[in-house]
C-alpha cells in the first residue's frame, strides 16, 4: 500500500469486530511509528496501551465512574474552543449529523446520542486502546509532534489491515484514566485511540467525512 492510499483509507472507525490483535502487531506498529519526526528530535510522546484484561478493567473502571457521577467532567484540555466560528462550526455540525444519520439516531433523541457517545468508553468494541500523553512542561510545538506520532500510528494500522479511531472523548474522564494507567503527575493525558479490525457490515463505518477544497486553505506564493 502506498502512502497516499493509506492516508485516504484511514478513517475514524467506530465499530470493530470482536477479534483480537496480537501484541506483536501492536509493538511493530509503535516500533515503526517511533520514526515520526519531532522538533529537535525530542520524541516527546508517551503511549500507554491497554489490551486483554487491562482493557476490560479500564472499561469497567470508567463505566463505574460514569455511573457514580454521570455529569463529571475531568477534562484538562478543551476539545474545542468555547464558541466555534465559521467555517469550523458548520464542519463540526455536518460530520455529527452525518454520523447520527447513519446510526439512525434522530437529532432530538438525546438519550440515544448519549448512549452512542458512551461507546467511546468501550473503544467502540476495539480490542486495543492506546492513550497518548505529554509532559506538562511541553508547549504547542511538542503537542504538534505528538499529533504526528498519532497519525503515523493510524497510517501504520491501515497498512496492517487494521483501523483506528482517535478519541478525545476520554478527556472527560482524564483523571480516572490517568490514575488507572499510573501516569505520573507531570504527564498530561491527551487522547485515546481505539485499534482493531473494522466491522465491514457496520453502517457507521461507511461514513466518509468531507474535506475543504485546496483554495479554501492553501496560499501558494510563486513570485
Ligand atoms: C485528536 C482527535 C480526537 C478525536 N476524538 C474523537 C472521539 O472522541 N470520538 C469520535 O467518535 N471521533 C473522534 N475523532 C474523529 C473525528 O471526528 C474525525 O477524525 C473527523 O470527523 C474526520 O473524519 P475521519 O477521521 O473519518 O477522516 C477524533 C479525531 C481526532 C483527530
Amino acid at each position: 500500500m502506498n502512502v497516499a492510499d493509506a492516508v485516504k483509507a484511514r478513517i475514524s472507525t467506530r465499530a470493530f469486530l470482536d477479534k483480537p490483535v496480537a501484541e506483536e502487531t501492536v509493538r511493530e506498529i509503535i516500533d515503526v511509528a517511533r520514526y515520526a519526526p519531532s522538533g529537535g528530535n525530542l520524541q516527546p510522546w508517551k503511549v500507554h496501551v491497554v489490551m486483554g484484561r487491562a482493557r476490560e478493567r479500564l472499561v469497567e473502571t470508567v463505566k463505574k465512574a460514569i455511573a457514580d457521577n454521570p455529569f463529571a467532567d475531568e477534562s484538562e484540555i478543551a476539545v474545542y474552543p468555547p464558541k466555534l466560528w465559521e467555517p469550523y462550526r458548520t464542519r463540526r455540525f455536518e460530520v455529527g449529523e452525518a454520523m447520527y444519520a447513519l446510526l439512525g439516531i434522530p437529532r432530538d433523541d438525546k438519550p440515544a446520542r448519549l448512549r452512542w457517545l458512551a461507546r467511546n468508553f468501550e473503544f467502540f468494541g476495539a480490542p486495543v486502546g492506546l492513550f497518548f500523553s505529554l509532559d506538562r512542561r511541553f508547549d504547542k510545538g511538542q503537542w504538534a509532534h505528538l499529533g504526528m506520532f498519532m497519525q503515523t500510528i493510524a497510517l501504520l494500522a491501515v497498512a496492517c489491515g487494521l483501523a483506528t479511531c482517535m478519541q478525545e472523548a476520554w478527556q472527560t474522564r482524564a483523571k480516572t484514566v490517568s490514575a488507572f494507567l499510573g501516569l505520573s503527575p507531570e504527564d498530561q493525558l491527551y487522547c485515546g485511540m481505539a485499534l482493531g479490525h473494522p466491522d465491514p457490515e457496520a453502517p457507521v463505518n461507511s461514513m466518509r467525512s468531507s474535506r475543504a477544497p485546496l483554495d479554501e486553505f492553501v496560499t501558494l506564493l510563486t513570485e
